[in-house]
């Protein structure tokens, strides 16, 4: 088992009866108390923990092997790499991080085809050797400076239909790939397997299927030219959370028979994927509060729309993280956000039609561009779940604001059978227990005013 013995996370159990919602409800008591009402976050670290028991049992031939760039949270990766995950990383600054917790090198895909050499030398300094590539040109540079590289030949999939392309960058077609085997043989490097990518948030499950049929050609073509292939990595693409038309078992329910069709288990060909969004999407619920308001009459708004001109008011809210802070998955990753109120709003509250903006001077940061929403005010809070993949990771501080802070939690039973997974492994009796069945909180639904002492929480290192 992995040891964790640099830099500490801290995380806070969630007591019997409450969830990761109640602890949110009670930091945003805590702030009012006080000026500061900051944007946070909390994350629970069950939810990953969930999440990887739903991987186990839908794909239980597949080995996941996190992609950090979705989110590089310590707390993230020490949970996954407690519960035995591995790790697709894509840079030095990547490998450095996960095995600055305690991750072995062959635990480590370096999945990024285009490298920079200095990065590719680091990799092989630290036994970091498998790794993809999709061209004559990286086959020549880890040739030169990582003879024992164990290379994957990225394969470009018909992402069309996905949410994120990646094949437009990445990627060789099967007839390349004849080309790039060849070489690869004249310069004596070691090709074990193929990968691909059916592009993020894939909408067709077909793609897999066409993919995974693509990767036992090149599996066919590498014994022809001699090389022993032995991996299959399937990429990522798998949804992190429920608002989406593709369910995650509808996807594996393709993948699998797919897997026993063209790589029988009886071949041995080690599978593994790179999900990413699906592990932290759900497990992250952002709490930004409004810092400024804009009441636009008809006269002043420019909209034609008869709707505004009934209610004779639109509303601007100003709220403090954006798109240039963890709304950048509006930009980069295409999401469609939708706010939550904190307070419920009265029955029969009047709707006025709202935009969302975030803190900075630019006019791009625009986090919803129309919702009905009761009138806010000032200090009031919104609620933005389903942020963890591609929010924080990405986020910057331009102009001057500072990223949320994240408050990590996780419930006893999570923790316990967490422990348990990290000490004896997945035992069958492990894969059959649900963490979805710990105790559902009430506190925020029934109304009741928050007690601090039953929510408190312990503070724990792993
Ligand atoms: C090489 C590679 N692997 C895995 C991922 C993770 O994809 P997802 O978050 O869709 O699972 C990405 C995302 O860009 C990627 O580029």
């Amino acid at each position: 088992m992995n040891s964790f013995t640099n830099d500490e996370f801290e995380f806070s159990f969630i007591e019997e009866g409450f969830s990761a919602r109640d602890i949110l409800e009670q930091k945003i008591n805590e702030a009012s108390f006080s000026d500061d009402k900051d944007a946070f976050y909390v994350a629970d670290l069950g939810d990953i923990l969930k999440k990887h028991l739903r991987w186990l049992r839908a794909l239980p031939q597949v080995t996941p092997f996190y992609a950090v760039k979705c989110n590089d949270s310590k707390a993230i990766l020490k949970t996954l790499a407690a519960l035995g995950s591995g790790f697709d990383c894509a840079s030095k600054t990547e490998i450095q991080l996960v095995q600055s917790i305690g991750v072995p090198p062959e635990k480590i895909i370096y999945a990024n085809p285009c490298k920079q050499v200095s990065q590719i030398k680091y990799a092989a300094n630290n036994g970091v050797q498998m790794m993809t590539f999709d061209s004559e040109v990286e086959l020549m540079k880890v040739a030169r400076n990582h003879p024992n590289a164990k290379l994957v030949l990225r394969i470009a999939t018909d992402d069309s239909k996905a949410i994120c392309r990646l094949s437009v960058k990445f990627g060789a077609t099967l007839k390349t790939s004849r080309v790039l085997l060849e070489r690869a043989r004249e310069l004596n490097v070691d090709v074990v397997g193929v990968s691909f990518h059916v592009g993020s948030g894939c909408t067709d499950p077909q793609t897999f299927v066409q993919a995974i049929a693509d990767a036992r050609c090149v599996f066919d073509m590498g014994a022809e030219l001699n090389f022993n292939m032995y991996l299959l990595d399937i990429g990522g693409g798998f949804p992190g959370s429920e608002d989406v038309r593709l369910k995650f078992e509808e996807i594996t329910g393709v993948i699998n028979p797919a897997l026993d069709k063209y790589f029988p288990s009886d071949l041995g060909v080690k599978i593994i994927a790179e999900p990413g969004r699906y592990y932290v999407a759900s497990a992250f619920t952002l709490a930004v509060s409004i810092i400024a308001k804009k009441v636009v009459t008809k006269e002043q708004s420019s909209s034609d729309d008869e709707e505004d001109s009934i209610n004779n008011k639109t509303l601007m809210y100003y709220v403090n993280d954006g798109v240039y802070g963890s709304f950048n998955c509006i930009l980069y990753d295409h999401a469609h956000v939708k706010p939550i109120l904190q307070k419920k709003p009265k029955q029969d509250e009047h709707l006025y039609s709202s935009s969302i903006w975030g803190p900075t001077c630019d006019g791009l940061d625009r986090i919803v561009e129309r919702f009905d929403l009761p009138e806010l005010h000032v200090g009031d809070w919104l609620l933005f779940e389903n942020m963890g993949a591609y929010t924080v990771a990405a986020a910057s501080t331009f102009n001057g604001f500072q990223r949320p802070t994240i408050y990590y939690v996780m419930s006893r039973p999570a923790w316990q059978l967490m422990q348990q997974i990290k000490e004896q492994g997945i035992s069958s009796e492990v894969e059959e227990q649900d963490v979805c069945t710990v105790p559902l909180s009430c506190a925020w639904e029934s109304g009741i005013g928050q007690h601090t002492a039953t929510c408190a929480s312990a503070s724990v290192n792993i």
